[in-house]
């Protein structure tokens, strides 16, 4: 009997050191399916000052990883994400607020009380506007910004040659500029200079042989042996291309620099980019170059701790800003306390703007996914796969095993679906900013009144007669 029992135990604790040794090693198998929504509590915090969804934070941390809210027009994006960040990240960081609609500037008074200072790019309204030069004095910075000019105003047609052959003669127009005094250095110069070329190019080819540039002559004759029908399409994109620069306010807001973008690192600044809505699209080419030159000074070196202050980038209509370096900077700008909410009302825009891929690399890389109510039927199918399967049992007591949630039912929510980084999804109904008290407080604060700037004079007109 004793050697039963002693038995009996043996096997109790072998059997209990091979379920540990499972345990440990995590060999076992997991044969349950139990996929569940996660407590909002996991990721969201009243203690957290990182992105917002209602009234409550993602962690800085988590926020460096970048977010993108999804849905249609008036699910809510803008009032229970965006204003609702703005408010509760104010204080010790850099906003820039990429403002279309004009609907952000509300935050612009709590901003101010919070110790930012606020600035204003609106080519609408110049006479309160920074100003800011595209135009940088090195060849490659010259390609950059006229890649992403024509390429964000240019159709990309099956055939690229237009508009490869328009990037490479606006950039050396820019590169003979470089020899001219700084005053002339725009990109209103460029596009008086590309419509000089059209009707007479001999001040332009006098302007070349003054450069005594061995390699910029001979790029040119290049170009100027091109046929003259191939010629007169290829300066036709140009001029279509650089059109926004034949606007005077466009011209003087472009042809001086009233901002460092050091500011950027180390002072609280919030600068919204705005505009009248109707302008929205044809003013986003600006607010394009600018978001990548930016996010250029501001990856130059990687910040010693505490060196530079959060830069939150809140892109409000992502859609009509063409970022050509987006994807790359998504995947490297956390390590340079830099964070992007990107809002689009459709997984579709990004796909149109970037392609299918690029479109991928750009979403896989936003650690918060936010999808509001509403959304179409290829992203509810996503979600449904997202949610995983669980198992239960019916009423004849048989089990079965269901989605977490059914593409019609991710489809028909009326709440905020989150997928964060690799957790289960959570569901919440976030309180827009409007039922907050705290929030109301300080959107009713007195209206932001826009100081004047300094006005800047039109800029010189470049005489080619005289040359
Ligand atoms: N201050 C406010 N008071 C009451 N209701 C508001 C207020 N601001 C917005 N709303 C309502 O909240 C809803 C969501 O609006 P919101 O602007 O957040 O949508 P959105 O997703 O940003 O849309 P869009 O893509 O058009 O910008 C709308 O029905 C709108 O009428
Ligand atoms: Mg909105």
């Amino acid at each position: 009997m004793k050697l039963l029992l002693l038995f009996f135990l043996i096997a109790f604790c072998i059997g209990g050191l091979y379920q540990l040794y499972e345990w440990l090693t995590g060999d076992k198998r997991k044969t349950k399916l139990d996929a569940d929504f996660e407590k909002p509590s996991s990721v969201l915090s009243s203690k957290h000052t990182g992105f917002a969804v209602g009234n409550k934070s993602f962690s800085v941390t988590q926020s460096f990883n970048h977010m993108i809210c999804l849905g249609n027009s008036g699910s809510g994006k803008t009032s229970k994400v965006l204003i609702n960040s703005l408010l509760r990240m104010r204080g010790d960081c850099v906003f820039i607020i990429n403002d279309p609609t004009g609907q952000l500037i509300a935050t612009a008074p709590a901003l101010e009380q919070a110790g930012h200072e606020v600035k204003i790019v609106n080519p609408s309204d110049i006479a309160c506007s920074q100003y800011f030069n595209p135009f940088k004095s090195d060849h490659s910075s010259i390609q950059k910004v006229v890649t992403t000019i024509v390429n964000g105003t240019m159709p990309v047609s099956k055939d690229p040659f237009f508009n490869i052959s328009c990037i490479k003669l606006i950039t050396l127009l820019g590169r003979i500029l470089l020899y001219s005094p700084p005053e002339y250095q725009n990109f209103c110069t460029v596009l008086r200079m590309l419509n000089q070329l059209n009707f007479d190019p001999t001040p332009i080819d006098r302007m070349v042989v003054a450069t005594r540039d061995h390699n910029l002559i001979t790029e040119y004759k290049g170009v100027a042996a091109f046929d003259s029908k191939l010629m007169t399409n290829i300066t036709a994109t140009g001029l279509a291309a650089l059109s926004i620069f034949s606007n005077p306010d466009v011209a003087r807001l472009t042809s001086h620099n009233s901002m460092n973008f050091d500011d950027f690192k180390k002072n609280n600044v919030a600068l919204f980019f705005t505009c009248k809505i109707a302008d929205a699209k044809f003013f986003s080419i600006l607010s394009s170059i600018f978001y990548q030159q930016l996010w250029e000074h501001l990856m130059e070196k990687l910040p010693a701790k505490d060196d530079q202050k959060p830069v939150w980038f809140i892109m409000e209509e992502a859609s009509l800003l063409t970022l050509n370096t987006l994807s790359q900077v998504i995947s490297q700008v956390r390590k340079f306390n830099v964070g992007l909410i990107l809002v689009y009302q459709d997984y579709n825009q990004l796909i149109d703007t970037y392609g299918s891929a690029t479109a991928r690399t750009i979403f896989n890389n936003c650690g918060i996914k936010c999808y509001m109510p509403g959304q179409s039927l290829a992203v509810s199918e996503e979600l449904s796969k997202l949610g995983g399967v669980f198992e239960f049992e019916d009423e004849t007591g048989t089990r079965r095993t269901r989605n977490l949630i059914l593409p019609n039912e991710a489809r028909e929510t009326s709440d905020v679906i989150l997928a964060v980084a690799n957790r289960p999804l959570i569901k919440i109904d976030p309180p827009p900013f409007y039922m907050i008290p705290s929030m109301m407080r300080l959107i009713d604060l007195p209206p932001f009144q826009p100081k004047p700037t300094k006005i800047f004079d039109t800029p010189p007109l470049i005489q080619f007669n005289e040359d």
